[in-house]
């Protein structure tokens, strides 16, 4: 279950005339979100689609001792993140998934190569385009390892999750024969959370119907979403250009990762736009938290809050987890105190079918909120800016 607080401490910081002004565009908004043609990640997923990734996912379980994923951006973030929440910090038993593809580390690439060299490893690469660099990079050298070590059998251990007509990929699955998934037309990457590009990786380690039933249980959430969009928005017309997603588990820390790449990408253009940036409590309380209580007043901050751990830790009679909370509620109230809106989004448990149904959400309240910025919400022209200077430098 999720519940949401938008007022206790926000809207004494806000102007009601603005907020309402922005509500009142409602059904403006839903008829621009409902003639986008990217908005394929509202739609069912097919039974038929479901059926082969668990079928693929027992083929890699049961056939290698891991599993490469190669991607980037929203080709690599969704799934990363859901994997990270949900594995132990420590004696983590699930089958391994090792994500590469998002760095030109020289040591990393060499490192990674010496640690697959005794592993038989499959390789999923994920690229709608199949032209992004640092994934076409690290692709070569994988492959070029496998090559070495399987030769005739190289068939076995590629997987490409790509477009289902167009690009390099496409075109060298038709070369080759490889087993592919597709990330269909309608979907740009990161809204591509149930397209194979994540639930492939996904499906190895976690049951795949509770993340898609979970994941399409946010579309009961439409007027909170909207809420969102408008709270965040009438914060950005009071000077507020900054939003700090604040979690209080580090393993969420790459969850907020996939929120600065969702709103950053989705809102940042034509000089408009919040920038998305997040803090992980309360280690970050004891650097950047000075800053959000007494520096420029250009932030806000998003809380995301977990009633109840699975973990019973008692400190001085006191539950550790009540404890965590306890901070969380005590620095709403001090960053408030210090001019900081504070939006809460409460989970009633860290669960799979509790964060699909947040990313859903979010999804939504990024695309409303590019809509109310005036801005096409589903494209990223800045990104591509530097992969064409790069394409120059290359030549
Ligand atoms: O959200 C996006 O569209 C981008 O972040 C892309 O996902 C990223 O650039 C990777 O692109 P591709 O999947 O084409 O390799």
């Amino acid at each position: 279950m999720l519940k949401f607080d938008f007022n206790t401490y926000v809207k004494p910081l806000i102007n009601e005339n603005d907020y309402n002004n922005l509500l009142s565009r409602k059904e403006e908004i839903l008829d621009k979100f409902n003639h986008s043609i990217m908005t394929g990640w509202t739609k069912e997923i097919s039974s038929e689609l479901v059926i082969d990734l668990k079928r693929t996912a027992d083929y890699i379980k049961n056939n290698f001792d891991c599993l490469v994923v190669i991607g980037i951006g929203g080709s690599f973030l969704g799934s990363y993140a859901f994997d990270k929440m949900f594995r132990n910090y420590f004696n983590d038993s699930k089958f391994e998934i090792i994500y590469a593809g998002t760095t030109l580390s020289s040591k990393y690439l060499d490192e990674l190569l010496e640690y697959l060299s005794n592993k038989n490893f499959c390789l999923n690469v994920i690229s709608k385009s199949g032209s992004t660099m640092e994934t076409n990079i690290t692709y070569t050298v994988l492959k070029d390892l496998l090559k070495r070590k399987y030769n005739s059998e190289l068939n076995k251990h590629i997987i490409v999750t790509t477009d289902k007509e167009k690009g390099p990929l496409r075109e060298e699955v038709i070369a080759e024969g490889y087993k592919s998934f597709e990330i269909p037309n309608d979907i740009g990457g990161r809204y591509s959370f149930i397209t194979p590009a994540h639930l492939l990786p996904l499906a190895i380690n976690y049951d795949l119907d509770k993340i898609i039933k979970g994941y399409y249980r946010g579309k009961r959430l439409l007027d909170e979403a909207f809420e969102y969009a408008v709270t965040r928005n009438c914060l950005f017309k009071a000077n507020k250009y900054v939003e700090n997603f604040c979690v209080y588990e580090e393993n969420m820390s790459y969850f907020t990762e996939w929120l600065k790449q969702l709103f950053g990408e989705s809102e940042g253009k034509e000089g408009v736009g919040i920038y998305p940036t997040s803090t992980v409590h309360t280690r970050d309380l004891h650097s950047l938290g000075q800053f959000i209580q007494d520096g420029n007043k250009i932030i806000f901050e998003t809380f995301i809050k977990v009633t109840k751990s699975d973990n019973y830790i008692e400190y001085n009679g006191r539950e550790l987890h009540e404890i965590n909370n306890l901070v969380l509620d005590s620095v709403m109230r001090a960053h408030f105190s210090g001019k900081v809106p504070c939006l809460e989004i409460e989970l009633d448990e860290l669960s799979i079918e509790n964060i699909t149904s947040l990313m859903y959400f979010f999804m939504l309240s990024a695309a409303f909120s590019g809509y109310l910025f005036g801005i096409e919400p589903f494209d990223q022209p800045g990104v591509e800016v530097y992969k064409q200077e790069v394409r120059e430098s290359l030549k």
